[in-house]
């Protein structure tokens, strides 16, 4: 057993890893008799779907990329489609209307997540608020204290010191490094969780060099590992249920407890510094100088703020960066709106530094952006919702239980919706209402109802801020005088939607 779970976490192709597993017998009928328990027969009025295999339901039909093969079953079967995966019912919406119906009408019962396994360790769970269960109290607490001292328009305005310093740090970089070839993903990453964990914990975390072998920064390292960790989770325990319990008994080094203790060397002291701080009887909370101090104010435990800190870093700065490199592909392929945004902002701002307020001003930047999220939604499935009593969306019946997907990245790519649907055109919001916000359903980057992203101006924020420093101060060429036009655009599924090739380039001081 423990030789088949280990070919497991290494496969890499998953779909294989599958087929694998379910050859094997004792686990076959583990997943008959769960199959048995939830049979699909006894519920009337599912949304449709296609046929099933007896065990594995639809999971061949929904292989190794979910978001595209569940686009072409939504064309194929309509806009709410039903799908068995091993012992789980999945329901995806791909339509505005459906999308309305999981993320508003029925939001009350369709607002909680299914957790992995390996986040519902009593050490982390109470909180958890990206992978938290259920919109109880605690829940509504963490997205209070974030609201309040991470995203308010007042907090954002006390962090816009410390996101000119980060943007100053990486144009240093950008500029020292001129004709060499740099690793677009890896500058930005590192450059937006610098920002959040000086945020969090007043300084930065990682290094914008990025050595070879013995060299590597261990922390970025360690950061990695755990944002893989947390994708594997998505890939493995999300779309492949059957699989989730090896990640909590199938691999020793693989739990998420095991991960955290990574980032006690980095976080420990700083935590105990404050904590003494924040612990002393002349302590107010206007003395506070970092989230941190907020965090310790709430009496949060060392592993507390492990799971809390991670998931906003997590989903903090791979969103972002995926955003910003999709944006710069794009602009890379189309030079006239390259051209077309360097005008804007050459006119519009006239300061050396580029005033952060301004930009949510600036038309045509917002509409690049806007036309970036719309083809690449930085998570294009939105995260997993569970139903946590039956109700119904679009006349038909989602059980309790049952696992609901909103495939946003479908809904951007749909000809009923968007006219040239696969064309980067900017101008279709130039003159457009449409916003991001989460009320036109047919655009819902961020998601939609109470479970929308909870660090959503914060992100917003910094993909402006990048992309307008990156379009303003540097000429960017592929290496080897490669054609942009000719720009690779294939995609793969992570915690955020990330290209295949990593976008490489060589940057030039304008
Ligand atoms: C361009 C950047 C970003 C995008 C596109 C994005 C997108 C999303 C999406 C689609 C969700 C799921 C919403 C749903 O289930 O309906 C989400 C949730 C979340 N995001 Fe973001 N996000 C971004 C940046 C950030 C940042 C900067 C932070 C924090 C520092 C953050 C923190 C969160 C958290 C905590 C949740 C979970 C909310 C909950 O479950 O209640 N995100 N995000
Ligand atoms: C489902 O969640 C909603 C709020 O998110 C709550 O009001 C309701 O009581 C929950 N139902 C059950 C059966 O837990
Ligand atoms: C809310 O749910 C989480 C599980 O996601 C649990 O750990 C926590 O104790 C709950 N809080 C309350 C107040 O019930
Ligand atoms: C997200 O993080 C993983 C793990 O470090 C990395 O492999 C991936 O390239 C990142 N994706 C983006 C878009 O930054
Ligand atoms: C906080 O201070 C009190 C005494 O003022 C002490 O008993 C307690 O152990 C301290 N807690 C921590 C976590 O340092
Ligand atoms: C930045 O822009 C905003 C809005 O355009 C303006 O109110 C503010 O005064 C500007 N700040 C600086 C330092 O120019
Ligand atoms: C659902 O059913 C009601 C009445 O049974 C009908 O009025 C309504 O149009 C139906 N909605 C959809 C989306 O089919």
């Amino acid at each position: 057993m423990d030789m088949i779970t280990g070919t497991f976490v290494k496969a890499d192709n998953i779909l294989f890893g599958s087929l694998l597993f379910v050859s094997t017998i004792s686990l076959l009928l583990f997943i008959i008799s769960k199959t048995k328990i939830l049979s699909s027969k006894s519920i009337k009025n599912l949304p449709p779907g296609p046929p099933r295999l007896p065990i594995i339901g639809n999971l061949h039909q929904v292989g190794d990329n979910p978001i595209v093969s569940t686009a072409s079953l939504a064309r194929q079967y309509g806009p709410l489609i039903s799908l068995r995966l091993g012992q789980k019912l999945l329901v995806v919406a791909s339509s505005p209307e459906a999308a309305m119906g999981v993320l508003k009408t029925q939001d009350r019962f369709l607002s909680s997540r299914p957790v992995p396994a390996a986040f519902k360790h009593p050490d982390y769970a109470p909180h958890a608020l990206l992978w938290a269960a259920e919109c109880n109290q605690t829940w509504k607490n963490l997205r209070t204290l974030c609201r309040a001292h991470l995203f308010s328009g007042k907090a954002l305005e006390s962090q816009s010191g410390l996101r000119a310093e980060k943007v100053s740090q990486m144009v240093d970089f950008l500029r020292r490094k001129q004709g060499q070839v740099i690793d677009v993903e890896d500058v930005l990453f590192t450059t937006l969780y610098n920002t959040l964990t000086s945020i969090v914990f007043g300084k930065d975390m990682l290094q914008l060099e990025d050595g070879d072998g013995n060299t590597r920064d261990p922390q970025k390292e360690s950061v990695r590992k755990i944002i893989e960790y947390g994708s594997r989770v998505k890939d493995f325990g999300v779309f492949f249920p059957m699989l989730d319990r090896f990640d909590l008994h199938g691999t020793k080094k693989g739990t998420l407890k095991e991960y955290a203790k990574l980032f006690g060397p980095y976080w420990d002291g700083i935590i105990e510094e404050r904590r003494a701080v924040v612990n002393s009887s002349t302590w107010s909370s206007d003395q506070a100088q970092c989230f941190l101090d907020r965090l310790l104010e709430n009496k949060f435990t060392n592993y507390q703020i492990y799971q809390f800190v991670m998931e906003l870093f997590v989903a903090g700065s791979n969103t972002t960066t995926s955003a910003v490199v999709w944006a710069m592909s794009e602009l890379l392929r189309h030079n006239e709106v390259k051209s077309k945004l360097e005008e804007e902002l050459q006119k519009e701002i006239k300061l050396d530094q580029i005033n952060v307020s301004q930009l949510s001003e600036l038309t045509y930047l917002q509409s690049c952006i806007k036309e970036t999220y719309r083809l690449h939604p930085s998570v294009p499935l939105l995260l997993p919702r569970v139903a946590n009593e039956t109700c119904e969306v679009m006349n038909y019946t989602i059980p309790k239980n049952a696992m609901v997907f909103v495939n946003v990245w479908a809904m951007g790519r749909d000809p009923k919706v968007w006219h040239e649907p696969l064309r980067y055109m900017p101008e279709r919001f130039t003159d457009s209402k449409l916003d991001f916000k989460g009320q036109d359903f047919e655009f819902i980057p961020f998601g939609s109802g109470r479970r929308i992203c909870a660090g959503m101006p914060s992100g917003i924020k910094s993909v402006e801020y990048l992309l307008a420093t990156l379009v303003r101060e540097f000429a960017w060429t592929l290496p080897n005088g490669d054609d942009p036009s000719k720009l690779d655009l294939e995609n793969k599924m992570g915690l955020a939607m990330k290209r295949v090739y990593p976008l490489k380039l060589i940057f030039k001081q304008k």
